[in-house]
């Protein structure tokens, strides 16, 4: 056997051709278009390089795109006053600050600062609480698990009573997407199992996987015997496990051994190209959501 490659770079240039439509009918009808902050603090260089395709994307759209970078030395009540400023913005529509911060700086208040109704990242408690009901309360949904779950819909993997299992229960991933599959409803209505770290056999539940979605942060940590033949694999991971010297690229890898796994699994997703892609594309989408309600008074 050998697996169907889920192109992820071609399903979000798809969905961001939808989103320059409705921006481009955003502006003719009110003059407004979406606005997006994107904060940087320091200069990680795989946050340097997430936040430039985030940029990127959004001005490709017609977004007022505003890249504010700070020093890593920057004090945690300065990041808090920028971050309430945003907040009083009109033009702002959504703000992301980009993850990991300096230590010395506390995450959570950070998050708990952004205005819920700008968070388009979906990761304040307040979003994290709609996800958690689920129906109409949800208002963003965070956008790495939207983005899978936008793949395996458009890919035609049948989730309605699939057997789902995440590996990895990060507030940003793992947690967020169990929740969201086994909701009820089109799209999800799976029986889904969290593994972590302190699962117990991890291949067994692995194995019984019609969907295996890898987010642990392990490179090569999900094996091709741990895969149930024709399975869906989605790989979540991106490790940097070298340096080019030629490209002057990081040289990635997933969670999956992606070679091997191709043998056995019936659809895949690649590192880079897969999932990558489409968080960028639910980030741009949940922004145009966000200008919608907000020129709606909503
Ligand atoms: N760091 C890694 N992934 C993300 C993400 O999706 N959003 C933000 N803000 N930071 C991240």
């Amino acid at each position: 056997m050998s697996a169907r490659i889920i192109d992820g770079a071609a399903l979000s240039k798809a969905i961001l051709e939808e989103l320059r439509t409705e921006v481009a009918e955003m502006k003719q009808r009110s003059g407004k278009v979406p606005g997006l902050v994107t904060i940087l603090v320091g200069e990680n260089p795989a946050s340097v390089s997430y936040v430039a395709r985030k940029v990127r994307t959004a001005s490709s759209l017609g977004f007022h795109e505003v890249q504010d970078s700070r020093g890593a030395d920057i004090t945690e009540e300065e990041l808090l006053a920028l971050i309430r400023a945003y907040n009083a913005d009109p033009e702002i529509h959504g703000i992301l600050v980009q993850l990991p911060l300096p230590r010395h700086i506390d995450e959570h208040r950070v998050l708990l600062a952004i205005d819920p109704d700008k968070d388009v990242d979906g990761f304040h408690p307040v979003n994290l609480g709609r996800l958690l009901i689920g129906g109409e309360a949800v208002t963003f949904l965070p956008c790495t698990p939207a983005g899978i779950q936008e793949l395996l819909v458009r890919s035609g993997v049948e989730l309605n009573g699939a057997e789902v299992v995440v590996v990895g229960r990060s507030n940003i991933v793992g947690k967020p997407l169990a929740v969201m599959l086994g909701q009820k409803g089109a799209g999800a209505n799976a029986t889904v199992t969290l593994t972590h770290t302190g699962t117990k056999d991890l291949a067994a539940h692995c194995r019984r996987a019609d969907v295996l979605i890898a987010a642990a942060g392990v490179p090569g940590l999900i094996r091709p015997d741990w895969i149930k033949p024709g399975a869906a694999v989605i790989d979540v991971g991106v490790n940097r496990v070298g340096f080019n010297e030629k490209t002057g690229r990081a040289i990635l890898a997933g969670d999956v051994d992606f070679a091997e796994a191709c043998k056995v699994a019936g659809l895949i997703t690649p590192v880079p190209g897969g999932v990558g892609p489409m968080t960028i594309a639910m980030l741009m989408k949940n922004t145009v959501r966000s200008a919608w309600k907000h020129l709606r008074g909503i």
